[in-house]
């Protein structure tokens, strides 16, 4: 399904190196069928000729507010009322604190303004301006109002700095604004996700732990809730901010982490458990810092319950769906080992992923996953998180519906 056929796209350009990408995202628009004006301000003419924007979108380019030559009067009015979407690519820090605070001092300021239409940014700027507690005031208050933010991506930057504010790929940006026009998949579903690793007390100050940095977790929270479900977010330790629109509770422990799940499962369609929950505990946790001796020291470990099995196995179990973090690959047995944990566990969906590779899995932005459920199973190559996330959401409404029509009654109208 092409959900970007026919949907007229008003490209906002700014300032900044990533400027360069607009010209290949109007191009593989176009592709996509889209229809696509290009509104440039003055700096980002710097790094980009509006003849080349003109040239690949078949459009004029529009840079200025008050143009004598503009065929129109008013631009910014007849612009907004044109499009379907409002697309900045690259949005600079500049442009974001603009948006946040209603300032019109140029044509992309001011058609935002006046634009009803849905508004994505895909931000692109120097790691610490995307940090800079402004920067991140100004996207707190624009995604409370509904802007919607492709990325930053993290990575290598133009400066020679590495860390986030790149801009994301452009079919990366494509995705995330066709997501714009799907239909709401999970509309009113209601769902619980656990990420994240658990920590388990040695003593006070140390704890076992896990590499998982809950960004699958996280991302497919903010896809499902993008999707129209009404989201629980189960978190262990992360650094990582509660998407929008999610409800989250954090936890510390497997323990505390059962506790959480089985006081809110009752009321959910769909369980996915993506944490790195810890499989085992210290039994008795000392109750002060342990002493260096120079002796042997031995920990004696007890199971934790697994809480993925325990969900599937309630009388009203939800649709559960279980991720496997498997050290083997796709040709070492990895299919293997996520079919026999999704029997062994009893349920629904297994979401498999090769950790241990140089640039996926734990503390990674890419993977690359098998998804496997009883009668089928699906391949999604290696990506980013958030890419994959869009590309799971379907697989599981699709199967969790499957599921819900098999068993007779609506898998929504179980209480
Ligand atoms: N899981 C869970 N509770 C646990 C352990 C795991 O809910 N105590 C869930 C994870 O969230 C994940 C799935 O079970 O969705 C598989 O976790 P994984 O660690 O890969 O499997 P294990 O059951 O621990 O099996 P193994 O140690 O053999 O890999």
């Amino acid at each position: 399904m092409n959900a970007l056929a026919h949907k007229r796209i008003l490209l906002g350009v700014t300032g900044g190196v990533a400027a360069y990408k607009s010209a290949e995202l109007v191009r593989r628009l176009r592709e996509h069928e889209a229809e696509v004006r290009v509104v440039m301000t003055r700096s980002a003419s710097l790094f980009i000729g509006p003849q080349t924007l003109e040239a690949l979108s078949g459009e004029r380019v529009y840079c200025e507010l008050f143009d004598p030559a503009s065929p129109s009067a008013m631009p910014h009015i007849d612009l907004a009322r044109w499009c379907d979407a409002v697309l900045i690519a690259p949005a600079s820090a500049h442009l974001l604190a603009k948006l946040a605070h209603g300032l019109a001092d140029d044509l992309l300021s001011t058609l935002c303004l006046a634009a009803t239409a849905p508004i994505v940014v895909a931000p692109a700027m120097n790691r610490e301006m995307w940090l800079a507690p402004s920067t991140q005031v100004n996207r707190a208050i624009l995604l409370e109002r509904g802007v919607r933010f492709l990325g930053p991506g993290e990575g290598e930057q133009a400066c020679g700095e590495t860390g986030p504010g790149r801009m994301l790929e452009v079919p990366e940006v494509l995705e995330g604004l066709a997501a714009v026009f799907e239909p709401a998949l999970l509309s009113g579903v209601r769902v619980l996700v656990t990420a994240g690793p658990t920590r388990e007390a040695i003593d006070p100050v140390r704890f076992l732990g896990n590499r998982s940095s809950g960004k699958m977790g996280y991302a497919l929270a903010e896809a499902m809730r993008e999707m129209g479900a009404s989201v629980l977010l189960i978190s262990g330790p992360v650094h990582l901010p509660a998407p929008r629109g999610v409800e989250r509770v954090m936890v510390e422990s497997a323990a505390d982490m059962a506790a959480a799940v089985t006081s809110r499962v009752v009321d959910c369609e769909i369980f996915v458990a993506t944490a790195a929950v810890a499989d085992y505990r210290c039994r008795a946790p000392a109750g002060h810092k342990i002493r260096r001796t120079g002796e042997l020291l031995t920990l004696e470990l007890e199971p934790t319950p697994d809480i993925l099995a325990t969900v599937a196995a309630r009388p009203a179990a939800p649709f559960t769906v279980g991720f496997a973090a498997e050290t083997e690959g796709i040709d070492g047995g990895l299919a293997d080992l996520a079919g026999r944990k999704l029997v062994a566990k009893g349920i629904d969906m297994i979401v498999a992923n090769h950790v241990g590779e140089p640039g996926q899995g734990f503390e990674s932005d890419d993977n690359e996953l098998l998804v496997s459920w009883h009668a089928g199973e699906r391949l999604l190559p290696r990506a980013p998180k958030t890419r994959l996330a869009r590309q799971l959401v379907p697989i599981i409404a699709e199967r969790f519906r499957a599921k819900g029509q098999a068993q007779g009654p609506g898998p929504t109208s179980r209480a």
